[in-house]
């Protein structure tokens, strides 16, 4: 069932847990998450960025996620990842988009206020949830998000504040100190910080850069209100090793085993985080 990611990330405020943003590129990918979804019973935000058109349009993704998604009572969200491009995120709201991310992060905070309220009025008269970021994360290893030249900007939690109230968003990106990619070190999370925030803004807060975060700092998140947290570099970086692995064994495959694969290889580390995260 696909639904407003809002009424996904309620839930989980409620009940004190986060719900997976895995990203997809492809059938495989999203028929990977969304099984996950279904034999875990576990709500999920399937999450496509504007990046990845090359790969699929948006209609295409969302023919897709709304067939697959049909026949479970599970809910899905379908969400436009990190998109600084007004044009585009009005597409996929045209497309059927239950939820956009507007980013206007790397703009001057009265920018990116205004152009954040303007989604949001947007969005809202459609019943599609908006989630906006403030700060800015560094990018690590393997990440096909971020450039080598991000650098780390922590959320400041008095902005935060001013900025949920004003544009009203339902849900806030926090910059804590994880990266977009694998770590290149110890990775040092600001929980202190996201405390801070959270005494301040009482929408959803989400956590980007999921892959590779130790399991006790993502907990620690969880505890202290985060409610959705993104992943992406692990599911590529993990589904190639899988499939580099089998064709290694010097047999003959056919492209389409190797498709079956790769969705089973991206359900389970969806799995993974799904178990982790509630
Ligand atoms: P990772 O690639 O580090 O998992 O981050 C994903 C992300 O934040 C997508 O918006």
């Amino acid at each position: 069932m696909l639904v407003n990611m809002k009424e996904i990330l309620l839930d989980a405020k409620l009940n004190n847990y986060a719900v997976g943003s895995f990203n997809v590129y492809s059938y495989e990918t999203i028929k990977g998450v969304i099984e996950a979804g279904k034999q875990n019973n576990n709500p999920a935000i399937i999450a496509f960025g504007e990046k990845y058109i090359k790969n699929m349009d948006f209609e295409s993704v969302y023919a897709l996620v709304n067939n697959l998604s049909k026949d479970t009572k599970v809910p899905f969200a379908l969400h436009l990842d990190h998109c600084s491009n007004l044009e585009n995120v009005y597409k996929a709201i045209r497309a059927g988009f239950t939820s956009v991310m507007y980013d206007g992060s790397s703009l001057k905070f009265e920018e990116n206020v205004e152009n954040t309220s303007k989604v949001v009025e947007v969005a809202h008269s459609c019943n599609v949830s908006v989630e906006a970021e403030l700060g800015s994360l560094a990018a690590g290893v393997d990440s096909n998000e971020g450039n080598l030249e991000d650098k780390e900007i922590y959320t400041s939690p008095a902005q935060a504040e001013e900025f949920a109230n004003s544009t009203k968003i339902d849900a806030l990106a926090v910059s804590i100190g994880t990266v977009h990619g694998m770590y290149k070190g110890v990775p040092d999370i600001r929980v202190d910080i996201l405390k801070k925030i959270k005494e301040k803004v009482h929408i959803p807060l989400v956590l980007h850069g999921g892959s590779g975060t130790p399991q006790n700092v993502l907990k620690d998140c969880i505890e202290n209100g985060i409610c959705k947290i993104n992943v992406n570099t692990e599911i590529s970086v993990y589904t190639i090793e899988k499939i580099r692995e089998m064709l290694n064994d010097n047999k003959k495959h056919h492209l389409s085993e190797v498709s079956l694969k790769e969705t089973e290889f991206v359900k389970e580390v969806v799995t993974k985080y799904m178990k982790i995260f509630k």
